[in-house]
């Protein structure tokens, strides 16, 4: 069984689209371990991005990703990483396809909903540093 670290950012509370994604997580079967609310303090946010650091949105994304509650998730499943990489939609929201989650329900780049683990390495390090060493905090 694979984990992955997924996020949904500022806009999607604020948008109250938190069920709505949540849905689409449990809608395929995927298991949600572990589950919390919380607003980043600018440490946490700065470490998760920590690899983009002195790229030009690095501040911007620090920002944004502080600016309100975000739901920090443990998500379980055979191959979770790359099936929520792709429920999730890319990056770029003119390459994400209808029926993502991105694809359905965002336009931005920036306020883009939900942050998800890209590797099994990413992974074990995002849920350590969100939900402690067991995943569970
Ligand atoms: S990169 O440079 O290709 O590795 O970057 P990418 O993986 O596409 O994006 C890394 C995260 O930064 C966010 N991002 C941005 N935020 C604000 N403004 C701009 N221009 C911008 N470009 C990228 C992007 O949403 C990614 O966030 P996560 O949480 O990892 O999805």
């Amino acid at each position: 069984m694979e984990r992955t670290f997924i996020m949904i950012k500022p806009d999607g509370v604020r948008r109250k689209l938190v069920g709505e994604i949540i849905g689409r997580i449990e809608h395929r079967n995927l298991n949600i371990v572990a589950m919390k609310m919380l607003t980043p303090t600018r440490e946490l946010a700065e470490e998760h991005y920590a690899v983009h650091k002195g790229k030009d949105f690095f501040e911007g994304v620090v920002d944004f990703i502080t600016s309100g509650p975000v739901v920090a998730m443990v998500v379980e499943g055979d191959n979770c990483i790359k099936l929520m990489r792709n429920m999730m939609g890319a990056t770029n929201p003119e390459n994400a396809s209808p029926g993502t989650i991105r694809g359905d329900l965002t336009a931005s780049t920036r306020e883009n909903l939900i942050h998800g683990s890209d590797s099994p390495e990413t992974a074990v390090c995002e849920i350590g540093l969100w939900f402690g060493k067991d995943g569970m905090q």
